[in-house]
């Protein structure tokens, strides 16, 4: 499936789970990015319905978390720290890598969306410095081989559609 096509059955079956829940609306919310990687614009409408709320809430509770999107969202988000112990630990390079590796820039998706790259001020793992998330993993201690490395593990394999 692309990450743009809607599996409305699968966000039906989202919607009667937390309809009608006083406080339904972030893990709804939530459920909907984990199933579909973002929250796609266009099912704003009927959560708002849902939880009888006014679409603008809505919108404006995705635009208040960093963590919701209404951007189609690689299926691997990497987050990649620019915090000051992980800066003076060499984060900058590690940044680097990745661009290249992934032929991305920061906040960009990969055709394929198997891949976004975001960057954090702090991943709160300092001691790991330099740091890295990807989805809800960290990885810490990093050097340009093992970044390497990492992002070959959440490569597609061959000819996987
Ligand atoms: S500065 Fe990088 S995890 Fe805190």
């Amino acid at each position: 499936m692309k990450a743009t096509e809607i599996d409305w059955d699968r966000f039906a079956e989202i919607i009667e789970k937390h309809a009608q829940k006083k406080w339904g609306l972030i893990p709804l919310l939530q459920e909907v990015q984990e199933r579909f990687g973002y929250i796609p614009p266009e099912t704003i409408g009927a959560v708002a319905e849902a939880l009888d709320l006014y679409p603008s809430h809505v919108q404006g509770v995705i635009t208040f978390y960093a963590g919701f999107s209404t951007e189609p969202r690689g299926k691997c988000v990497l987050k990649v720290c620019r915090g000051t112990a992980c800066h003076v630990k060499g984060g900058k390079s590690i940044l680097r890598v990745i661009k290249r590796d992934l032929d991305l820039e920061e906040g960009e998706t990969s055709p394929d969306y198997q891949f976004t790259l975001e960057t954090a001020a702090c991943l709160g793992a300092c001691f790991l410095a330099p740091a890295m998330m990807v989805d809800r993993e960290y990885y810490g201690k990093l050097n340009p081989t093992k970044v390497t490395s990492v992002i070959g593990e959440y490569r597609k394999p061959e000819g996987d559609e």
